[in-house]
């Protein structure tokens, strides 16, 4: 299904929450880079509402444009904010390092138009809002409840006085927003890396935040291989709605050599570079680590993992804005802990904590 609209939206009229706890409790979970959620409650269909404290989840002291306590509605088949560990979190620990370092290059009016690219609960368009600057944003997911609930929170959650024109469409990758009559200067993405297995429903659960279809579109081998073919249509579809001076900005777990990015935005028409560069725990390990190593066993990859204390070791005290240059040193560092996906989901069978690397790829149509 797919439709588009475009509307103007203000800041929600609910009144702010209250604070709840000590101001030494809230330093306390700053310093810990969490959030607190102070309360959840049921939405239809199980889903639930989320309290997130802006500032806290953006790692900034204040925010201004939008409101200090979100609330955000995470239907049940949205990806949920991984609010209780930051450390998880893809907005919070890869997008909004990313977002302030491209505003820094950028300027104000370069990122002034921001498209999300399967948009989830639409909290990676509020980080826009708040660290790009961002005026007008287009959202994009599969599924009509996922882009009406990523709508609603992005709206009630602005500072009061804000407005923001919103593009919303439920389909495929960017063709929502196709023949729209809108560009964006940045498109955003986090899409799925997994092969759906052909039993499994992509309606189902939460299988769309990990997992996609086979694809009708041609790709070349070695990005299937390195199972990158998502993000691959995204930077295809991505040139009908890029503005001439536009980027596409993908994160990305990087569990294959880093030359398979750059190469997969070659052979989609981008020159590309490394915008920031860092680490993460797998998230759901126990559920995804398996279907990397079966993968693997029928010839993907070999996909890279690393325990998770080597990578906090060579990541310690480093600003992962800072590191898109000392990628391939640091890649070349971690060599030797390297583990392939049936290794690391045997290791983390044994008790030990798994995580990849991380890359922020900036890519560009080439001239
Ligand atoms: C890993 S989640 C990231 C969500 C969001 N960007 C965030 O960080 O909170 C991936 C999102 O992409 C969406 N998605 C998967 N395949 C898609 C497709 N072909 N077109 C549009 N969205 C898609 C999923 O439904 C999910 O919301």
């Amino acid at each position: 299904m797919q439709r588009t609209r475009r509307s103007e939206g203000f800041a929600g009229s609910s009144k702010p929450f209250k604070t709840q706890g000590s101001a030494r409790k809230r330093r306390r979970l700053r310093d810990r880079r969490k959030t607190e959620v102070t309360r959840t409650e049921s939405v239809a269909g199980d889903g639930e509402t989320l309290e997130i404290v802006a500032a806290d989840y953006l790692g900034l002291p204040s925010v201004t444009r939008v409101a200090p306590r979100w609330r955000i509605e995470v239907v049940p088949r949205a990806p949920r904010p991984d609010v209780e560990d930051l450390e998880r979190d893809w907005v919070a620990t890869v997008a909004a390092p990313a977002f302030r370092l491209l505003r820094a290059e950028r300027g104000d009016a370069a990122c002034r138009r921001f498209l999300a690219l399967g948009a989830g609960p639409g909290v990676d368009a509020l980080a826009a809002l708040e660290l790009l600057g961002a005026s007008e944003i287009g959202l994009t997911d599969l599924f009509e409840d996922v882009v009406a609930a990523a709508e609603r929170n992005v709206r009630r959650n602005l500072r009061q006085g804000e407005q923001v024109v919103l593009h919303a469409g439920a389909g495929d990758l960017a063709e929502p927003l196709r023949g729209a009559g809108v560009v964006f200067d940045i498109v955003y993405e986090n899409l799925p890396s997994l092969p759906l297995a052909a039993s499994a429903s992509l309606a189902a659960g939460r299988n769309a935040a990990a997992f996609f279809p086979p694809r009708p579109e041609p790709a070349p081998a070695f990005v299937a291989n390195w199972l990158l073919t998502l993000h691959y249509l995204a930077l295809v579809q991505s040139r009908a709605i890029l503005a001439p001076d536009g980027a596409v900005v993908g994160a990305i777990g990087a569990r294959m050599p880093l030359g398979a990015l750059s190469d997969m935005a070659e052979a989609a028409g981008y020159s590309s570079r490394i915008l920031t560069y860092g680490w993460k725990a797998q998230t759901d390990p126990q559920a995804l680590l398996p279907v990397y190593a079966e993968l693997h066993e029928r010839g993907f990859g070999p996909f890279r993992f690393y325990p998770a204390g080597r990578l906090e070791e060579i990541f310690a005290g480093r600003d992962r804005a800072k590191l898109g240059r000392d990628a391939t040193a640091i890649e070349r560092a971690l060599d030797a802990d390297r583990l392939d996906a049936v290794a690391a989901w045997r290791e983390f069978q044994r008790g030990m904590r798994i995580g990849h690397v991380v890359v922020v790829l900036h890519a560009t149509v080439r001239a």
